[in-house]
């Protein structure tokens, strides 16, 4: 098939694609227009087949916090193929594309949430962190406060315990500040962009959002962003946690605390979650926590060197000898020396490739989503076993998982 692959060359070219895509991805077409308004499409790639136009996909270059530092990624979203012209590997032939491009812009490495697998592992990527979506009765978050009042705690003891709460405006800037201060401690999320703020403040439907931070006013521990919900039953809705950064165990009780006032016309509070979570850690039966969406993210590095020199290490002294094997974009293995010191890498072109590595599970490791033992029993890796537990100590760090679902 005559294949091309470019950036749209007119709006109106732009438009055409997300009206392609809006079905294939379960939108209606009356929304390609403010989807695309919402979108940009400056990093948009369109695929031609025989000059027609037959899909493409949308990369905005992102970051995510991994080891401490933030690493540029480019986030695949909407790729979407023109039914009729499904099945004859465009759309693997655009991956490799757009991948390939993203590296001669320098960006080292690209991450995506996928409706299918099987494309996207082809391409190079592997599942590599979380996102899921619980909902929690309002009982579990009731019995908190009042185990204080149990106690013949008063209203004074009351306040020494549980932070105290108050209102912000959407816009004040110390959301962003906790946020910021919060999000270099995990592994995979976000370093928030305009574009990725505008998504929580602005949702695509309306919603009436509140901010609230706890703690004192010169030194807040964390904040949530909420909006309620109508539920199944005509008495009580749902509380959806929209955004949150809980940075203190004290904040995580006094969001707990706060999220029980709501108990008159609540039943269930709705939020994102990692694999670990202050916000269901400290809960007395965090079983009852029901899982509403289980997702998995998948990762792909793109430039090694880049890619490690990029994220930051525990501070250990490491020397790896790699060898990876990249399939969709290189012609043979190539070898890396790894050095960690400082809570940084260096990687030099080179070295006696201990341990073999194909990219899908460098990529799955990189991220801290797999072990090297994982690694290994998945046929990602193998080698010299004292240089994959190094090579495991180089990447150890909290569980991975994102907040927005790009
Ligand atoms: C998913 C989609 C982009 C695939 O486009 P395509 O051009 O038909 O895909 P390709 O022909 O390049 O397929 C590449 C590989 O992925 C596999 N694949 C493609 N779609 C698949 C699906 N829905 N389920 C399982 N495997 C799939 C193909 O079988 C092929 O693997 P194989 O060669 O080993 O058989 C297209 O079906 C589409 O637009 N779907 C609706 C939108 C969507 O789901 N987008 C993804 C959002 S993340």
């Amino acid at each position: 098939v005559d294949l091309t692959f470019r950036p749209p060359k007119t709006r109106d070219e732009a438009l055409r694609f997300f009206r392609l895509a809006c079905p294939a991805l379960l939108v209606p077409v009356a929304q390609a227009e403010a989807w695309m308004e919402r979108e940009g499409y400056d990093h948009l790639w369109l695929a031609f087949e025989g000059g027609s136009l037959v899909g493409g996909c949308l990369v905005p270059e992102l970051a995510q916090y991994f080891g401490g530092k933030a690493v540029p990624t480019g986030a695949f979203r909407g790729v979407a193929i023109a039914p009729e012209a499904r099945g004859k590997s465009i759309a693997e032939r655009l991956m490799r594309h757009a991948l390939l491009a993203l590296r001669d812009q320098g960006i080292p490495a690209a991450m995506l949430f996928p409706a299918t697998q099987r494309l996207y592992r082809k391409a190079g990527f592997e599942q590599a962190g979380s996102y899921e979506v619980v909902s929690i009765p309002m009982h579990e978050f009731d019995r908190a406060p009042r185990s204080f009042t149990a106690l013949g705690a008063t209203a004074e003891i009351e306040a020494l315990d549980v932070l105290p709460v108050r209102e912000v405006t959407l816009d004040d800037p110390i959301l962003k500040v906790l946020y910021d201060a919060l999000a270099p401690r995990t592994q995979g999320l976000f370093q928030r962009n305009a574009w990725l703020w505008d998504r929580v403040f602005r949702p695509a439907l309306p919603l009436d959002l509140f901010a609230y931070v706890f703690g004192p006013h010169e030194d807040p521990e964390g904040y949530v962003v909420v909006h309620v919900e109508k539920g199944a039953t005509p008495h009580y809705g749902t509380l959806v946690v929209r955004d949150r950064a809980i940075a203190t165990v004290g904040a995580a009780r006094a969001a707990r605390a706060f999220f029980a006032r709501y108990r008159s016309t609540i039943d269930r509070v709705r939020f994102v979650t990692g694999p670990t979570d202050p916000l269901i850690i400290g809960l007395d039966n965090q079983q009852t926590a029901a899982t509403e969406r289980r997702d998995r993210f998948m990762f792909r590095v793109v430039d090694v060197k880049k890619a490690l020199e990029a994220r930051g290490y525990p501070p250990i002294d490491a020397t790896v000898h790699l060898l990876v094997k990249d399939d969709v974009l290189e012609e043979r293995d190539q070898r890396f020396l790894l050095r960690v010191q400082g809570g940084q890498a260096t990687v030099e072109p080179g070295g006696a490739g201990l341990v073999q590595l194909d990219v899908r599970g460098l990529s799955a490791m990189y991220t801290g989503y797999l072990s090297a033992t994982q690694a290994a029993s998945l046929g990602y890796m193998k080698g010299d076993p004292s240089s994959a537990r190094a090579l495991e100590a180089c990447f150890a760090g909290p569980a991975p998982w994102v907040a927005d679902y790009v």
